[in-house]
């Protein structure tokens, strides 16, 4: 065998090594070797992180996930109710790492961007100190492209995008004026972040829009961190509340209990270990979404043969879980 034909062989077992782990892994291989053999999530104990959109879902699985290591946590939400029962639970699961006072709700609507600042200073009140923020409240959407009617793109856009920023943008002010220009943001994107969806316009629009935002936070303040989280299909409520082409109109479905979606759970324990390890960028799903979003992020040209292959139903039933 020649060098040529030796160096082809390594190529082709690379990509073979690839592909494989692209099928089998319910993450991004980095994401994965991080949860095996990067930072342990006890080395966040300590830490104060503030969880938007922390009632329910993702946000709520994270705060069990991190509240089990000792992380002092900022949960936050409109539904005080399920926030006090999230609390609860975190209480039960800490292993007694945390007091009833290392956990603070805060109710609060993302979208009275005016009472960012006095939510942000009860947290400091509170704990004298932030070293996360994590931005997951948000709401998807299940709409025809030209049946949207502007006013929903404005009011996610709302949402989604002009009030993770500004809440952002109060944290990283004090990350720099009170920290040294040390600390960490995440946000909960999506796949829908990365590649475009059919029917959910203005929703990827959104999360397309987050992306290009922290990048340039990450380049122009390289001493924070930054941590743009990606799932694909999961499990939770979130149909109900999406976006529809009508602003009056709310989706209000719910998933069916055999769609195949990676549990909430899950996607909460991955979304904390890639805090713990600072990934810049990570996403999780089940195959065939793992798959294709490597496709789409390595491969752009590919991308386009296999979306015109499965075509735009063929993509909606993986994205719905079907
Ligand atoms: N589930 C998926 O398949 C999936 C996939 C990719 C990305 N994501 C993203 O994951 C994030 C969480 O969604 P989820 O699936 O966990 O759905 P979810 O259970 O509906 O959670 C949404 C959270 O956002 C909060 N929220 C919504 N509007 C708010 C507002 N105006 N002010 C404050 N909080 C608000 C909700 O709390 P209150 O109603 O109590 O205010 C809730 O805690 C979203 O950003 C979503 O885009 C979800």
């Amino acid at each position: 065998m020649n060098i040529l034909e030796l160096i082809g062989i390594v190529v082709l077992l690379y990509y073979i090594i690839n592909l494989m782990l692209w099928i089998v892994l319910d993450s991004d291989i980095e994401l994965a070797v991080k949860e095996k053999f990067g930072q342990p999530l006890s080395s966040l104990r300590g830490k104060v992180v503030w969880i938007t959109g922390a009632s329910s879902g993702i946000g709520k699985y994270l705060a069990l996930d991190l509240a089990k290591y000792g992380v002092r946590l900022v949960i936050s939400a409109r539904r005080e109710n399920e926030l006090i029962k999230v609390k609860e639970e975190c209480l039960d699961n800490c292993h007694g790492l945390l007091a009833r006072d290392d956990i603070l709700i805060l109710k609060m609507d993302m979208l009275d961007i005016d009472k960012h600042e006095d939510h942000f200073k009860n947290v400091i009140d509170h704990f004298g100190k932030l070293d996360i923020l994590v931005n997951n409240a948000g709401r998807s959407q299940r709409a025809e492209w030209d049946k949207i009617d502007i006013q929903v793109d404005r009011d996610l856009f709302e949402l989604d995008v002009f009030s993770v920023i500004n809440l952002s943008r109060v944290v990283v002010r004090y990350f720099k004026q009170c920290a040294g220009g040390i600390g960490h943001i995440a946000i909960t994107s999506s796949g829908a972040g990365l590649t475009a969806l059919p029917f959910s316009a203005s929703y990827c629009g959104a999360k397309h829009a987050l992306h290009g935002y922290f990048a340039s936070l990450k380049v122009e303040e390289q001493k924070i961190d930054v941590t743009v989280f990606c799932p694909g299909p999961i499990a939770t409520d979130f149909l109900q509340e999406s976006f529809t082409a009508d602003p009056n109109k709310k989706y209000g479905e719910r998933i069916a209990s055999d769609d195949r979606r990676m549990t909430a759970e899950r996607c909460g324990h991955l979304f904390a270990v890639a805090l713990a390890n600072k990934t810049y960028q990570s996403w999780v799903g089940l195959f065939p979404v793992s798959l294709l979003l490597y496709i789409t992020q390595y491969f752009p040209n590919l991308r386009l043969m296999v979306m015109k292959i499965l075509g735009t139903r063929g993509i909606k039933k993986i994205r719905e879980g079907k």
